[in-house]
């Protein structure tokens, strides 16, 4: 597939967009700042800008598309990662500015353009325990795509709106647009932090103890691509078992005293549930710390 991905220099687009490509599609990376990884053009461009997301998405993708002399080949897919990525990084109006405004381009522009298939980064902070002032608890575990969005800082708010502007273009269009609500991304290198959260299990509470490998992550998206016609969808995007080295329910004992545990949550199932990617993408983690890391 052709596609445009923005967002690609970042952490976690760019080894989705390696992903991607080492999968046989053609990606261009639209990003402030250039990728510069060999098969993938790089576009220079601002998502808060309306006029430059249109031009982009109607931009050659290589000076190879020049050769047929059939003019610019429509793109088949959008997979927009390009964000503010938390709190405390920008002012807090500023993050929300940049997502939702950003987001808004990203999705009216593909959509307009005829654009059938949008991905599109959320997160886990829409469930508002993340970035909550206190101690937030989820309503119940493993957390699923039914729980409750109901944040209470700049960032998880944004993805929410994010999330409502993606259903209100699906409406409009029927164009299939998948929000991924993204977990903790883990690189490669980052196993290296896992002996120190089995050390301290606590400072993974506010991730509710998900990790999302980069790599399975470019699987994720991948599948969405794949899969066609499910409409609007949110997506939990995280590994199979949690980010620590305890089973599941001593880690909801101890960290979310009195959260109601489903009967069937499995003995080490990660209480950030992937159920639904593993359901209805047939997602298959390949990158399990326990291949990284000794317990
Ligand atoms: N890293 C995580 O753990 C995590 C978790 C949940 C969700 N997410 C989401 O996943 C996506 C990628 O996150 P990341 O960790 O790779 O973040 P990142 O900051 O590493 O990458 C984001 C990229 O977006 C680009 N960007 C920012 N503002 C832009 C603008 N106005 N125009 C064009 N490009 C712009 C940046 O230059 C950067 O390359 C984001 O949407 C983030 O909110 C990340």
């Amino acid at each position: 597939m052709r596609i445009l991905f923005t967002g690609g220099s970042g952490k976690a687009g760019r080894h989705v967009c390696r992903y991607l490509r080492d999968a046989g599609h053609r990606v261009v990376n639209v990003d402030l700042t250039p990728l510069k990884e060999p098969g993938i053009d790089d576009l220079i461009a601002d998502i808060t800008d309306s006029g430059s997301m249109f031009n982009v998405m109607t931009s050659y993708a290589n000076f190879d598309e020049l050769e047929p002399g059939t003019g610019v080949p429509a793109f088949d897919a959008v997979v927009h990662f390009a964000a503010v990525p938390r709190i405390l990084i920008a002012p807090d109006h500023e993050t929300f500015r940049v997502n939702t405004i950003g987001t808004y381009n990203v999705i009216e522009a593909a959509v307009k353009l005829g654009i059938r298939k949008v991905i599109f980064a959320s997160s886990e902070t829409t469930y508002g325990v993340c970035f909550a002032d206190g101690i937030v608890n989820p309503d119940y575990l493993p957390v699923d795509e039914a729980h409750d969005t109901n944040p209470m800082d700049s960032y998880g708010l944004s993805k929410v709106v994010n999330e409502k502007t993606g259903r209100a273009f699906q409406r409009r269009s029927g164009a299939d647009i998948y929000g991924l609500r993204i977990g903790n991304v883990i690189e490669p290198h980052e196993y290296d932090n896992f002996p120190a959260y089995f050390a301290d299990p606590a400072v993974r509470r506010r991730n509710i103890f998900c990790y999302i490998d980069a790599r399975d992550l470019g699987q994720i998206v991948d599948l969405c691509l794949k899969t066609d016609n499910l409409g609007f969808q949110i997506f939990n995007a995280g590994n199979d078992t949690n980010s620590v080295d305890l089973p599941a329910h001593d880690i909801a004992e101890r960290f979310f005293p009195g959260v109601p545990v489903a009967q069937d949550m499995g003995k080490t199932e990660a209480l950030y549930s992937n159920r639904k990617i593993r359901d209805v993408l047939g997602f298959r983690e390949q990158h399990s710390w326990h291949k990284y890391v000794s317990e």
